[in-house]
């Protein structure tokens, strides 16, 4: 197996990311050799992605085009990892040879067997899923992060059964990572300069270790580094934990951020889609965030024209997306995947261009509301982490504030991972950009709290 050079290509959620962090490391722990393109491999590795037809349509064109490369090399292993190896495994491995080896999301510590039955000259299949795998003893070799933000994944699967989501199917159920191994790998984090980490989920506040739950476990991961910044994705609405709210509004560096996707504001569709949660309730939850964390910084996901759904209430999520005034939306139109209840139980009936005029009225709306609110924080301050260059020069770094808004700032001395004050002096929907004012800590700058 060893002086093998491999190619992770990695599509889908920051899951998926994490994900190919830990396969990073089982391979390099097997002498492999990482390399940054497909070109350099002897091993190709796509990690998946099955959440709607797009993703996997993209992923099959990659495989293709990795066919020819096949063809040309002679010798190249190709391999699908994650959320596409369980549902499509068969087709895969008929395929004229598209792909050597299938690796659902709980079987990466089979890898080094599975190269080897390749190398045997068969293909080899691994999709079991697992109750316990949480990966909680492999440290992730980070290889494609930026060095100052990291993912930390503290749990796996998901036991929704949200009636459009095909994750449980694909990840399997719910299991949670043990505390002690989620607060070394940030111990770990904070000795190489990391100073943000986003605890990773299909659904956080389930998150249950013996008897610590989700506020514990932030709380005891914000003590271990103060000028660690710590974000978490995804949370459900229909459980979020009260005390976490108290605890992000005293705790400096636990953002004032919260990804709570409400998928739709129509109670009626939310009924269909297995929320258990009504418009009202969301509505409320929302008053509380902000009644307790009064800048808090709000993001969902929304799916447009889910079955059956009418003109009415899609008003209703347009209506509940205005009242929230969100800072990002991730907006989707529904796509049927297999498996799912939707499939079995409704029809994909809401016609291909209702959904597209859906779809583009609610990001037009997000449009304009993330315009309005990016122009209330010209002359603000905020506390930007340097995450690095900005795509358009290099004589501006880019980063985030508490937030989570991007900024862009001129570099003058200033490096990648230092915290920076800055004052926002412009901005597009997008975007604000500002004057940087002094280098801070978490510390220091919510001590002296900024002028506006
Ligand atoms: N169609 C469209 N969007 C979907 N999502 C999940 N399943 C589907 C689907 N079948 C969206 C949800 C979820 C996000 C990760 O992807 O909004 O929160
Ligand atoms: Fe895609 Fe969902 Fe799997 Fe993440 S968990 S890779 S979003 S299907």
């Amino acid at each position: 197996m060893s002086n093998k050079r491999f190619y992770i290509e990695t599509y889908g959620c920051q899951m998926n990311f994490a994900d190919s962090e830990i396969v990073n490391s089982i391979l390099m722990k097997e002498g492999m050799e990482p390399v940054h393109s497909a070109e350099e491999a002897d091993v190709i590795f796509v990690n998946t992605c099955s959440i709607r037809e797009n993703a996997e349509t993209k992923v099959w064109n990659r495989l293709k085009e990795f066919r020819s490369l096949k063809k040309d090399k002679g010798d190249l292993t190709v391999g699908v990892l994650g959320c596409m190896a369980e549902r499509i495994r068969d087709q895969i491995i008929d395929q004229e040879q598209l792909v050597d080896i299938v690796v659902g999301p709980d079987a990466y510590r089979d890898i080094p067997n599975l190269l080897a039955e390749v190398d045997d000259g068969r293909k080899a299949v691994n999709v079991l899923l697992s109750l316990e795998e949480t990966y909680a003893d492999i440290s992730p070799v980070r290889t494609s992060d930026n060095g100052v933000s990291a993912f930390v994944s503290i749990m796996r699967g998901c036991d929704n059964m949200c009636a459009f989501c095909v994750v449980p199917f694909t990840r399997g159920r719910e299991r949670s990572r043990p505390l002690k191994s989620i607060l070394n790998e940030i111990k770990q984090l904070s000795e190489q300069g990391y100073k943000e980490v986003t605890l990773l989920g299909q659904n956080v506040n389930s998150y249950k270790y013996e008897d610590i739950d989700f506020t514990r476990l932030m709380d005891e991961a914000s003590k271990v580094d103060p000028e660690i910044r710590f974000r978490f994705s995804s949370p459900h609405p229909k459980d979020f934990p009260e005390p976490l709210l108290h605890l992000i509004a005293e705790r400096p560096n636990l953002c004032n951020y919260i990804h709570i996707p409400a998928q739709s504001g129509s109670s009626t569709t939310l009924e269909r889609m297995r929320r258990p949660y009504t418009r009202e309730q969301y509505l409320d939850l929302v008053e509380r965030m902000r009644e307790i964390i009064p800048d808090v910084s709000l993001s969902t996901d929304i799916i447009a024209g889910f079955c059956d759904e009418t003109d009415e209430e899609h008003k209703d999520t347009v209506s509940l997306m205005k009242i929230v005034e969100y800072d990002l939306a991730y907006m989707f139109a529904y796509s049927e995947r297999e498996r799912t209840l939707a499939h079995r139980k409704y029809e994909d009936n809401v016609p291909e261009e209702v959904k597209k005029r859906r779809l583009s009225e609610i990001i037009q709306q997000q449009m304009n509301i993330q315009q309005k609110n990016n122009k209330l924080e010209i002359g603000k301050r905020h506390l930007v982490l340097a995450e690095g260059e900005s795509k358009r020069s290099s004589e501006q770094l880019s980063g985030r504030t508490d937030t989570n808004k991007m900024v862009v700032f001129d570099r003058r001395d200033f490096q990648k991972g230092d915290y920076v004050e800055v004052e926002i002096t412009d901005c597009t929907s997008a975007t604000l950009m500002a004057t940087p004012i002094r280098k801070t800590s978490i510390r220091e700058f919510y001590a002296e709290p900024a002028l506006a």
